[in-house]
């Protein structure tokens, strides 16, 4: 504090610091031979004094000096203005930015970099250089990046009418990296894994992970930072749109069903249960002790589907008007998440009052749905039930305004919709044989006429709220909907909806240690998606993989986890068992001679193909076990290898273990030059469900590919078997428990927010069986312990043990 200050000075601060010491990776810090900053939320403040807050916004011109030998390249944000010579060996480079902007988006880079170059021209004619600063190794993987970024500047003029606005945008890549990446104005700092990309060393999802990234942060240049946020409880005001405009260019991109499987998929596993857990929060928190721990599927994904009901009940046109108002208003200004909502109001003249609720508490609501035909009548009734839990916030909630996007699937197909006089219920939008109804009471009832059949009604088509929804569904009427719903994302929900209930079924008896055998009915499901060639196979492929272990859990009362992993085990046996023939068919007809391309065409067919491969090296028979070597051992894209090593890693015959560890060792001599495919084979090997994980896990901690000070190898090593390895790490006598406890007090010495994203398996004790909880808490209690722990950390830690 400076006090008794005039009402205008000139504030000139001289600090030392030591970036090369700094492991949080926060601030300014080295990254191998490079410098570079990361600034949001609160980094800035660990460069230099500043007012580090989002609604202090200044006008930055920033000079580097440096060795010119060691530091070739010196980058900042805005425009390059000037350059010279110290005639010591050392240069300097200012740059300025003309947009005022708050600190959590200055950045700086030095370092020896290499660039690949390209420009591009917008909608009103302006020549913009596009430049990636890579270390020179990379310089053959920064190409796909820069279409995607092309794509997204033409996307984001298209769609939302929003032009770049500076003559220059770059991109670095640098490999430590606590995040994905970091929309800085005009200097976007990316985790290499989110920018670099070629065939050999990058599979599909990376392709399109990257393509995603790369756009996010992009639009951020307007959904972020011409229009910032006002405080951090506002984090979700450029977050929850950003990941809406970036699913919605995906979509547009590649297939859009598939897209929004993906993100559903993500939100039922992760958002969902961080929503039922210690940490839940609303999509606005009211209060944190450490932002870095508010950066989470809640204030992203689930920000992004409250964005969405908002288009929904708006539809494209009033939306993209609310978007216009809204950043026509708001250009220059740090402003709040009802800013945003206020100009979607004045847009549309809809009061959102109710509608805030999404925004301001915690908690998936379940909304339960019953439905009844009356044949004499020729009406179908439809009664509606919404709840929300409590969460921490809060115990008792007010509804939500739900939108219900729906229709009714008759023998032929969709029947048509026609309202019975006397409904009270809210309407959004119909077309003729699809409506969104409006649910705003705990109960509700809405009654259709001239329903000519007994319907099965296709409810939250396309998940239309992030809701927990429940119909009683007989597995008749869910292998119906699988074919029948003209809806492809239902046709795949209801897919999902009968493999759950027949694992459900499946895992209670594993529990009781009773058997049941697979329901032929899955398999009579599945087989004919197989064999038929006019459906997207991406879609066929997202149908046959079984819900996950996580998502199982999440949908569990108490998690058993080895009942779980068992039932699921014994379900995928039986439909390689009894499927062979159609997926060894799939397996044939998706193998392409193409040249390999990151399209949404040809991934598509790769994803079928590679599931099929799974299911048959299931099967134990020693030609498919030696097709999925072959196919590791030709392969021309990382893609194809990394999917048969997968599947052969996690086979349990003799002949597949030895081709397993053949295949993994001349992977990484093939590979052990290229940090982000080392990676892959970290994460290849944390997950693979075999007893003995956590052993394995430990010889790899040991192994010159892991480094603990690296984000992205604790993520590959560590988080990936405490995430995706239910069984191993919950192994019953608490040593997963144990280890975790000494990685996260190893962490948090050295990166807390890394340390604290690390910790959240342990957070979800309260799910799990008496013992294995008390495990759990005991290492929470013994983390919070620690004399010195990070705020991070203790935050995440007290609070779960509430
Ligand atoms: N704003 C970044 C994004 O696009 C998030 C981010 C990058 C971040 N690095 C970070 C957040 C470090 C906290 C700490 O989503
Ligand atoms: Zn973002």
């Amino acid at each position: 504090t400076i006090n008794r200050v005039p009402d205008s000075f000139i504030f000139a601060a001289e600090v030392l610091i030591k970036p090369q010491d700094n492991t949080s990776l926060e601030g300014l810090y080295k990254s191998h031979t490079m410098f570079c900053t990361q600034c949001e939320a609160e980094g800035f403040r660990k460069i230099t004094f500043y007012l580090d807050r989002p609604d202090v916004m200044s006008e930055f011109t920033t000079t580097l000096v440096a060795e010119k030998k060691r530091y070739p390249v010196l980058l900042s944000n805005g425009n390059p203005i000037d350059r010279g010579e110290l005639g010591d060996g050392r240069h300097w480079q200012t740059w300025h930015d003309p947009y005022r902007k708050p600190a959590y988006l200055f950045a700086m880079v030095a370092g020896p970099l290499s660039s690949v170059e390209d420009s591009f021209t917008t909608c009103s004619g302006r020549q913009i250089a596009l430049k990636i600063f890579v270390e020179k190794k990379d310089l053959d993987k920064c190409d796909f990046a820069l279409q995607s970024l092309k794509k997204a500047m033409r996307w984001d003029e298209e769609k939302y009418g929003r032009e770049y606005d500076l003559d220059i945008f770059m991109i670095v890549a640098v490999d430590d990296f606590n995040m994905g990446a970091m929309e800085n104005k005009g200097l976007n700092i990316f985790n290499s894994a989110a920018v670099l990309a070629r065939q050999e060393t990058t599979t599909d999802a990376s392709f399109q992970r990257i393509e995603s990234i790369v756009a996010h942060e992009y639009f951020h240049n307007w959904s972020g930072n011409r229009v910032t946020c006002r405080d951090w409880f506002q984090l979700s005001l450029k977050e929850g749109f950003t990941v809406f405009r970036d699913s919605q260019f995906s979509a547009d991109m590649n297939s859009a069903t598939v897209k929004r499987v993906e993100n559903v998929s993500t939100l039922r596993t992760l958002q969902f249960a961080e929503d039922a857990g210690p940490m839940a929060h609303p999509v606005q928190p009211a209060s944190f002790m450490e932002i870095s721990n508010f950066y989470t599927m809640t204030v992203y994904e689930k920000g992004a589907e409250v964005v969405r009901m908002i288009q929904t009940l708006l539809g494209p046109e009033k939306f993209r008007q609310g978007c216009d108002l809204y950043f026509d208003r708001y250009d220059g200004q740090a402003v709040t998440i009802e800013d945003f909502v206020a100009a979607m109001a004045e847009v549309s003249g809809r009061d959102f009052n109710q509608f805030m609720n999404w925004y301001r508490q915690a908690g998936t609501p379940r909304l339960d749905v019953e439905g009844s035909y009356d044949a004499a009548c020729r009406t179908y009734t439809l009664n509606f039930s919404q709840s929300c839990p409590p969460t921490p916030d809060t115990a008792q909630k007010q509804p939500f305004l739900i939108p219900v996007k729906m229709g009714l699937v008759g023998s032929q197909g969709d029947l048509p919709l026609i309202l019975a006089s006397g409904n009270s219920i809210g309407i959004a939008g119909q077309t003729g044989s699809e409506i969104v109804l409006e649910i705003s009471e705990p109960h509700q009832r809405v009654v259709f006429e001239q329903v000519e059949e007994p319907p099965v009604p296709s409810l939250l088509r396309g998940l239309s709220a992030p809701v927990k929804w429940h119909f009683p569904y007989s597995r008749e009427q869910l292998k119906f909907l699988m074919v029948r719903d003209s809806d492809g994302f239902n046709c795949w929900d209801a897919s999902q909806q009968l493999g759950k209930l027949i694992l459900q079924e499946m895992i209670s008896a594993q529990v009781d240690g009773r058997d049941v055998e697979l329901d032929t009915r899955l398999i009579d499901a599945y087989r004919p998606l197989l064999l038929d060639c006019s459906l997207d196979p991406a879609m066929v492929a997202q149908t046959l993989v079984l819900p996950t272990e996580a998502l199982l859990s999440e949908e569990a009362d108490v998690i058993h986890v080895q009942a779980i992993h068992q039932a699921r085990q014994r379900a995928r046996l039986s439909l390689a068992a009894a499927l062979a023939s159609e997926f060894e068919q799939a397996y044939r007809s998706n193998t392409s001679v193409q040249p390999y391309a990151p399209t949404a065409d040809q991934i598509a067919r790769r994803s079928l193909k590679n599931m099929a491969l799974a299911y048959l090296v299931l099967t134990g028979e020693e030609t498919f076990i030696e097709q999925a070597y072959h196919q590791f051992d030709t392969a021309d894209n990382m893609t194809d290898a990394y999917s048969a090593l997968l599947s052969l890693v996690n086979a349990d015959f003799p002949l597949a273990r030895d081709l397993a560890k053949k295949a993994l060792d001349n992977f990484y001599l093939q590979w052990r030059e290229e940090p982000l495919v080392v990676n892959q084979w970290l994460q290849l090997q944390a997950t693979c469900m075999l007893p003995g994980g956590l052993e394995r896990v430990q010889v790899l901690l040991e192994h010159e590919a892991f480094d603990i000070k690296n984000p992205n190898k604790v993520r590959a090593l560590i988080g990936a078997f405490t995430h995706g390895n239910m069984v191993n790490f919950h192994r019953s006598d608490g040593a997963g428990y144990r280890f975790l406890g000494d990685k996260i007090l190893e962490l948090d010495r050295l990166n807390p927010q890394i340390a604290s994203r690390q910790l959240t398996p342990l957070t979800r004790w309260r799910k799990f069986p008496v013992l294995q909880a008390e495990r759990m808490q005991q290492q929470l209690q013994r983390i919070l312990a620690q004399p010195g722990l990070s705020p991070d950390v203790y935050e995440v830690a007290s609070k779960s043990l509430k």
